[in-house]
């Protein structure tokens, strides 16, 4: 990842963010987010404009700078921060997040660190609060040759299955350019009811 931003091979850097986001947004009241693989920040960005208070995570340091400066530019440096860390180390955040989403970084992950990711994400979530995946899947038995690992659907489901409630999967295919047409999916979690969010 370091490298395709230095190469500046970044095939979903936009302006805005995916139109799943915006939908999620537009039925909320603004509170506090999570931007999980932040990138350049366009749906961090985006939300603190709609006036959330957003930490955006991403590991590659170019990818932070840029979110900051991009968010400086239009004045949302006080609604924003964005931080250089792995998604799978989120101990250094305090709860409590309304909003929590994830567009193209759970599916690059290993076992260990989808396990970590899991575990930090449900102490972080307050209980209804909302968690939106885009996620590349795989068939059963097929490792992708291009691009990030992607996961079974089956996996993304066990592996929220505690202390989440999956309540839609959309099904759909993403292009990227130069690649296969990959299978992917939205997901749209809520964190259980009734869990506090430092469990
Ligand atoms: C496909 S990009 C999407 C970026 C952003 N979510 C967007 O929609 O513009 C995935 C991002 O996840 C980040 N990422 C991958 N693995 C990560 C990890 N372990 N910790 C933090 N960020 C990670 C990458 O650096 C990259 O910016």
């Amino acid at each position: 990842m370091i490298d395709r931003y230095a190469m500046g091979n970044v095939p979903w850097d936009d302006t805005l963010p995916p139109p799943e986001v915006m939908a999620v947004a537009a039925k909320l009241a603004p509170g506090r987010a999570l931007d999980l693989g932040c990138g350049y920040g366009r749906s961090a960005i985006y939300l603190a404009r709609q006036g959330w208070q957003v930490d955006g995570i991403d590991y590659v340091p170019q990818a932070v700078a840029g979110a900051a400066a991009r968010a400086a530019v239009g004045g949302l440096s006080a609604r924003t921060c964005f931080h250089q860390a792995s998604v799978a180390t989120l101990d250094f955040l305090q709860p409590a997040y309304d909003l929590a989403l994830d567009v193209g970084c759970l599916h690059n992950l290993d076992k260990d660190e989808r396990q970590s990711y899991a575990d930090g994400l449900r102490r972080l979530l307050r209980a209804g609060g909302v968690y939106l995946l885009y996620v590349r899947l795989r068939q059963p038995g097929v490792v992708p040759e291009n691009g990030p690992r992607g996961m079974l659907e089956t996996a993304v489901r066990t592996r929220f299955a505690d202390g989440f409630v999956l309540e839609n999967v959309e099904h759909g295919v993403t292009q990227v350019e130069g690649q296969p047409v990959w299978d992917s999916a939205w997901f749209y979690f809520r964190r259980h009811a009734g869990m506090a969010a430092a469990s």
